[in-house]
C-alpha cells in the first residue's frame, strides 16, 4: 500500500494511537521540538507532514502570534487537521513535501515530525526543508529511533510484536503498524542522518535523545550566505 493511501486508511485513529502507543509522551516529543525550532516570537513557520495538525497547533500554543502553514499529501489527514486547527492562524496546504510550492526563502524556520522515515528521498526532503527557510532561520527533524542495549532490546520486542497488533486491531490497518517498526529499523542511524542534513545545507546540526533515544530531534540552521 502507498504511504499516502495508508495515512488515509488509519487517519480517524491517527491521534488516538499515537497517546496510547506512546503513553502520552508523543505530546513531550513535539513540544521540545516545537521549542528548538522557535528563534521569533512572530514570524511563519511551515509543518511539513502535518497529519492532523499536532506541530502545527503546538507551535501557535507556544507563539500565539505565529503563522503556521501544515502540508502534507494525505487528504483524510488534512481533514481532520482542519477541524483542529479551525480558528487558529494555520492554514493547510496539499502538496508532496518533496516539491513545495513555496518561494526560497519564505519561512522562519520549518518542523517535520516523523514524516522523513517516510519520504522516498529523504535527502531531496530535507533540501527543500532548507530552501524554503529563511537564512539563520532552524529546520527541525523529530524521527522514532531505536535506543541500543537492554532498553533497546524490550524495545524492540514491544515495537514488532505488540504495537503492530494493538495498532492493527484499533486501526484496522495492521499492515500499517508492522510498516511502523520495519520502517523505524530501516531508517538511517544518527550519525548519518545529521550528515544528510549537511549536505542539504544546513549547518550547526545538533541530535539530541529523547525518552532514552526513542525519538531523536535533529536540529539545523540555514546558514548566511557568504558575502564576497
Ligand atoms: C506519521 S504521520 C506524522 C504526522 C504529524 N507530523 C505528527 O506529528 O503526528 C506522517 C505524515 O506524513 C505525511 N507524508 C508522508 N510522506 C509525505 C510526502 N512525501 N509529502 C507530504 N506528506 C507526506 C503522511 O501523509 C502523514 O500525514
Amino acid at each position: 500500500m502507498a504511504v499516502r493511501e495508508m495515512f488515509d486508511s488509519i487517519a480517524p485513529r491517527y491521534d488516538l494511537l499515537n497517546r496510547l502507543l506512546s503513553a502520552g509522551r508523543d505530546i513531550a516529543w513535539r513540544r521540545f521540538a516545537v521549542k528548538k525550532l522557535l528563534t521569533s516570537r512572530g514570524g511563519v513557520y511551515l509543518d511539513v507532514a502535518t497529519g492532523t495538525a499536532d506541530v502545527a497547533l503546538e507551535i501557535v500554543r507556544q507563539s500565539p502570534s505565529c503563522r503556521v502553514v501544515g502540508l502534507d499529501f494525505a487528504e483524510r489527514m488534512l481533514d481532520l487537521a482542519k477541524n483542529k486547527t479551525a480558528g487558529k492562524p494555520i492554514d493547510l496546504v496539499r502538496s508532496d513535501a518533496l516539491a513545495m510550492p513555496f518561494p526560497d526563502s519564505t519561512f522562519h524556520g520549518s518542523i517535520v515530525a516523523y514524516g522523513v522515515r517516510n519520504f522516498p528521498d529523504r535527502l531531496q526532503g530535507l533540501k527543500e526543508m532548507a530552501r524554503v527557510v529563511k537564512p539563520g532561520g532552524r529546520v527541525v527533524v523529530l524521527e522514532f529511533s531505536t535506543p541500543s542495549g537492554l532498553l533497546g532490546d524490550v524495545y524492540r520486542l514491544y515495537f514488532h510484536h505488540l504495537l503492530p497488533r494493538v495498532g492493527g486491531l484499533l486501526s484496522g490497518n495492521r499492515e500499517a503498524y508492522s510498516y511502523l517498526h520495519h520502517s523505524v529499523e530501516a531508517f538511517s542511524p544518527p550519525q548519518t542522518f545529521c550528515d544528510m542534513m549537511v549536505e542539504a545545507g544546513l549547518a550547526r546540526i545538533r541530535s539530541l535523545p529523547l525518552t532514552f533515544g526513542i525519538t531523536m530531534c535533529y536540529v539545523g540552521e540555514k546558514p548566511w550566505p557568504i558575502r564576497t
